[in-house]
């Protein structure tokens, strides 16, 4: 190649390096460009090569047309460096813009809960996953709903398993949650699967392990083809998750007239390990969750037909329950306000056994 034909190549590489640098959108973009152009074996780059394949007394020249060639390739990329890094620059600003410094910031997680809410948030997890809803009633109740529509007529023996807070309205505190079965049949009717966590009370002597007040969660499923096999998996499911671990659980007869055939299940006490304690009875097993097939008279009272229906009724002991997952000894400490018996936000989920006896 002439010189001249060499002059007029490197005019257009600057041309064609000029537009390709002009649509460089970024540094990157610009740098693959270049390389393109100046790298060994791009445009410029083989070029500057051939300088030993002219006569020497032309290589002054080549040289110096190859040298201001490559200057003005670095000028054009100094001035597309410069073009991007504006953009980008610009770009941040409007970002800045959009930023509103007034807006309030996200809050940390601040305060602790009570034991038993922690648990019973950790319930309703547990059921909602099942397709269970979470339902209330109210804590001032009516003889109906807490007794007779539960298959416990007036003088029937059974109204002294629970003794019971009157009140001078005719109402009574509800003596457990049971009350809300009927209240969700007539409002759902079948098929239905709710739990009720809520506060009952009992007019009871209390000492380590018996309160006047404290927070029970019914369960109720109600559809076609409910079996003793159902209870038995779900009760599994909910201590296997709540405690993190297979639990020891057995199965004892109870009486309770609005399930037949009704159950006590018991675990084993977490706090002993089995082998026997005040907060069990020196037992080594605690009552945790009474429960069973609800009686075809309830479902009657909430207006489901037994035929076509069965279901399964539990009352979980959440207090028992928050005790046993969190180590605590005496149920008084529950309603106490004792400060260190709450739960830090970031031991909601963990296992965590402290000790706190009451003081
Ligand atoms: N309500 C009963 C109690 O408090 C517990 C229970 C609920 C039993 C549901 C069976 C079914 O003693």
């Amino acid at each position: 190649m002439n010189v001249a034909d060499l002059r007029d190549q490197l005019a257009a590489i600057q041309t064609e390096a000029e537009a390709s640098f002009k649509s460089a959108k970024t540094v990157d973009e610009l740098r693959s460009a270049r390389s393109q152009v100046v790298g060994k074996s791009g445009s410029l780059g083989k070029l500057m090569g051939t300088i030993k394949d002219y006569a020497p007394q032309e290589r002054g020249e080549v040289g110096k047309a190859l040298n201001a060639a490559n200057q003005a390739i670095q000028q054009l990329v100094d001035q597309h460096t410069q073009r991007i890094e504006q953009a980008d620059l610009a770009a941040d600003a409007s970002q800045t813009a959009a930023f509103d410094p007034t807006l309030p910031g996200k809050r940390p997680p601040l305060g602790s809960v009570h034991p038993v809410t922690a648990v019973q948030w950790q319930v309703e997890a547990i059921f909602e996953r099942l397709g269970f809803t979470v339902e209330a009633g109210p804590e001032m109740e009516s003889d109906y709903y807490n007794f007779e529509a539960l298959n416990i007529p007036a003088m029937h023996p059974a109204r002294d398993m629970q003794d019971t807070f009157w009140l001078k309205n005719g109402l009574l505190l509800r003596t457990h949650t049971s009350p809300v079965q009927v209240r969700a049949m007539e409002k759902f009717g079948a098929p239905l699967r709710c739990i009720v966590p809520g506060r009952c009370f009992r007019y009871e002597t209390i000492d380590a392990s018996h309160e006047n007040t404290f927070h029970q969660c019914e369960g109720l499923m109600i559809d076609r083809n409910v079996s003793i096999a159902n209870l038995i998996a779900v009760m599994r499911l909910l201590l296997r998750e709540v405690f993190e671990r297979d639990v020891k659980v057995r199965l004892r007869p109870g009486y309770f007239p609005f399930v037949e055939p009704g159950f006590e299940l018991d675990m084993s006490c977490l706090i002993c390990g089995g082998d026997g304690c005040a907060t069990c009875k020196k037992s080594g097993w605690l009552e945790i969750l009474p429960c069973g097939m609800v009686h075809p008279n309830v479902l009657k009272f909430g207006g489901i037909d037994p035929h076509e229906y069965t279901g399964f009724a539990f009352g979980l002991g959440l207090t028992r329950l928050a005790m046993m997952k969190y180590g605590i000894r005496d149920i008084r400490v529950m309603n106490q306000g004792d400060l260190r018996s709450i739960v830090h936000p970031s031991r909601l989920n963990g296992p965590t056994v402290v000790e706190r006896d009451r003081c």
